[in-house]
């Protein structure tokens, strides 16, 4: 008999309920409360799982404590948010999303998770694979943006990163499953109703990537859908994770869920909503205390079988087994090298400057020609803490750089005078003036303005997604002392600001999103020109609140805009297209495609044909562009998205140098969710659309056939 069989023979039913609880230790809050003193439930059984728990040493006793303490000795699983690096910091997910380089997503979560495995951390509870179209959801900063392929190839990217080929490096965690991004209004936690078709369309297959790239664990959402809250959704759960794509991982429930099943309004008492949720496929229990109170309760009811409570525990066994834990309950944990801490530092700088989108840059003001004196005005100049980003997991308050410090390290020879104006929020305009008087003689004049760390991430949603506090003010005045010298906006946030005047009156505007500990340093490679700006916006930004959601994957329906038709979709008051779209950015070369081209002119289901354009870079300096691969598919059974995103590849070109770009298209890539949501491959004409944008007018079009096998 293997020795997980043997343990759930020998566990008391007390010590299978531990093996299903997760109990939060004190060192990072992420729940609206914590445990008390943990020591005794490890010790008795009752707790097999933490989160929040880091360190050498503290998890060192800790698992101590499971291992030779309890009566079995099976060790305990250690889980943390480790979201975007854990002492050292990369840039918010849906800033690094922007750098639309699979490589890099790859390379920063593989750093982030040996520096967590050296700490004792065995599961992190990312990647984060919510679509969302909503940036008032403060939660669209931990995801992969508006498109589900980014979705997917983020999710697949993370998970190898993570967890590396064999479960090397630490567990991954697919959550939140699923269409949390689609919260009514962008309300944190409220409730969801979408179509089957939107959910298998935009937010499944994330999570389908996910698996298929072999992710341990996954975390349903808070949220209903569509009146069946995910905690307890046995179709999806089951049928579906398990069922359909054969998932065989643990799942686990997020932060009290299990009990919140009484709020949902689906459980009349812990021990009916501790079933609801074992029944529907949930391994785990995180903080809500329902399986270690409510199961035997549950049990007595009948409401489960003691074969489930056992399929379960095997789950989670099979998990430490496959961890290792079983053989080095203490795996990983240690002081790292200074040299790989160094290293760390050096990927953290160059993620950052890569998922920065230059949005604008008229007359090309940046890169800035070493100028004498700068003044850097605004709340986030100097700001090294806000840098973190929302989800900072174990990084200290300290030990981020901030955009004044990397500028002066970057330009020692340049005078740097900054002056806050106002704080990020605050309603006091006192300091408005005398910041102001900074641009007098100033040969640069740059603007860091945004949002606080905490305006973004969970419990942070914005009705008025807007500059928050007087900062607008602030501009208004530093453009009026401007004149006619161009202002430099240096934008800082977790979501897609509505900033239409902002944009308009800034010569240049870098979106920085939140950039992690290196964030200064990178910004002044981008200003100073040392590094070509890269990053690409993975959503799009609204001119108005009343806009969104506004997104790229639109449908055209059956009076598109017609400027010249009153009856055509449309506002009376805003444009319908957003201000900046998804896949904009600039850089500091420039870039002019020709030539689209594909290897043949029809696809089978089962086919291949390669699409190739030539890139040239006409600008000055040496920089790299983004190439999108959009599919429209104008007459199909079902209606199809405008453009729908089938690949993106890269390309780096010296000054007045030529290359090609060269991305597969599969016919499976053109399946879509049929008449009846079945896989459905339909033939008839394709339209590929090949460009830097999803903006039709920049792409370059060639029609395919699809046809039967
Ligand atoms: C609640 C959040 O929704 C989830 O993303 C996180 O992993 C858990 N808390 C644990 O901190």
């Amino acid at each position: 008999m293997s020795r997980i069989e043997q343990l759930i023979g020998a566990m008391t039913l007390g010590e299978k309920l531990g093996q299903l609880t997760m109990t939060a230790a004190p060192y990072a809050v992420t729940g609206p409360f914590v445990a008390g003193d943990i020591s005794a439930g490890i010790k008795s059984g009752a707790i097999g799982n933490l989160l929040n728990l880091y360190g050498p040493d503290t998890v060192a006793k800790t698992q101590h404590l499971a291992v030779e303490e309890t009566r079995l000795g099976i060790p305990l699983l250690i889980g943390l948010d480790v979201i975007h690096g854990h002492r050292t910091l990369f840039p918010v997910p849906l800033g690094e999303a922007a750098a639309f380089d699979p490589a890099l997503w790859a390379a920063t979560a593989h750093a982030a998770a040996r520096e967590a495995a050296a700490d004792g951390v065995h599961l992190t509870f990312a990647p984060m694979c919510d679509v969302c179209r909503d940036p008032r959801w403060g939660r669209i900063v931990e995801g992969p943006g508006e498109d589900p392929f980014v979705g997917a190839a983020i999710a697949a990217a993370k998970v190898a990163g993570f967890q590396g080929s064999n479960l090397e490096g630490i567990a991954a965690c697919a959550k939140h499953f699923a269409a949390y991004g689609a919260v009514t209004a962008g309300r944190e936690y409220a409730s969801t109703d979408i179509s089957a078709r939107t959910l298998q369309e935009v937010h499944l297959p994330a999570f389908a990537a996910a698996v298929a790239a072999g992710v341990a664990t996954i975390m349903p959402a808070f949220t209903e859908l569509g009146g069946v809250p995910m905690t307890a959704h046995k179709e999806l759960l089951t049928d579906y994770l398990r069922g359909e794509l054969g998932f065989e991982g643990v799942i686990i429930s997020d932060y009290n869920a299990i009990a919140e099943l009484m709020h949902h309004g689906v459980a009349a008492d812990l021990a009916e909503a501790a079933a609801l949720a074992l029944q529907a496929g949930i391994d785990i229990d995180m903080m809500a205390g329902a399986y270690g109170s409510g199961l035997p309760i549950a049990l007595e009811r009948g409401l489960v079988s003691l074969a489930q409570v056992d399929a379960a525990v095997r789950r989670v066994l099979i998990l430490k087994e496959r961890l290792g834990l079983f053989k080095d309950p203490y795996r990983g944990v240690g002081v790292e090298a200074a040299e790989i801490v160094a290293q760390r530092r050096v990927l953290a700088r160059a993620a950052a400057a890569k998922s920065a989108v230059l949005l604008k840059n008229d007359g090309g003001v940046l890169p800035l020609a070493k100028p004498r004196r700068i003044a850097l005005i605004g709340p986030l100049g100097d700001a090294a803490e806000e840098m973190r980003g929302a989800w900072a997991a174990a990084a200290p308050m300290t030990g981020c750089v901030s955009v004044v410090e990397g500028l002066r390290a970057a330009l020692p020879d340049t005078k740097i005078d900054h002056a806050k104006g106002v704080t990020i929020d605050g309603g006091d305009t006192i300091g408005i003036a005398e910041a102001v008087t900074l641009c007098d003689g100033a040969d640069a004049i740059i603007l860091c303005v945004g949002e606080a760390a905490n305006m973004s991430g969970e419990a942070a949603s914005r009705a008025h997604p807007h500059l928050p506090g007087l900062q607008q003010a602030l501009c208004d005045a530093v453009f009026a002392a401007a004149g006619t010298r161009p202002v430099i906006t240096l934008l800082f946030s977790g979501r897609p600001l509505i900033v239409p005047a902002l944009a308009e009156k800034s010569a240049a505007l870098l979106a920085a999103w939140f950039p992690g500990s290196e964030a200064g340093n990178a910004i002044a490679d981008l200003i100073t020109g040392k590094v070509s700006p890269s990053g690409r916006t993975p959503i799009s930004w609204p001119r108005a609140t009343g806009q969104i959601p506004v997104f790229f994957g639109e449908r055209n329906g059956g009076r598109p805009f017609n400027a010249a038709d009153h009856y055509t979709s449309k506002y009376l008051d805003s444009e319908n297209t957003p201000l900046f779209v998804f896949g904009h950015g600039l850089s500091y070369g420039r870039f002019v495609f020709s030539n689209l081209r594909l290897s043949a002119a029809t696809l089978t289901e089962k086919g291949a044909l390669t699409v190739q354009v030539d890139v040239a870079n006409d600008g000055a300096r040496a920089a790299e562009e983004t190439i999108f691969l959009f599919s429209h598919d104008k007459v199909a059974q079902v209606t199809r998205p405008l453009l729908e995103l089938k690949g993106f590849g890269k390309i780096a070109l010296e000054p007045g140098a030529r290359g090609a770009v060269s991305l597969t298209l599969r016919g499976t890539d053109l399946r879509f969710p049929g008449p009846r949501l079945t896989p459905w491959f339909e033939p008839g004409e394709v339209e590929i659309c090949v460009g830097t944008a999803a903006d039709r007018t920049r792409l370059l079009t060639a029609t395919i056939t699809l046809v039967a096998q």
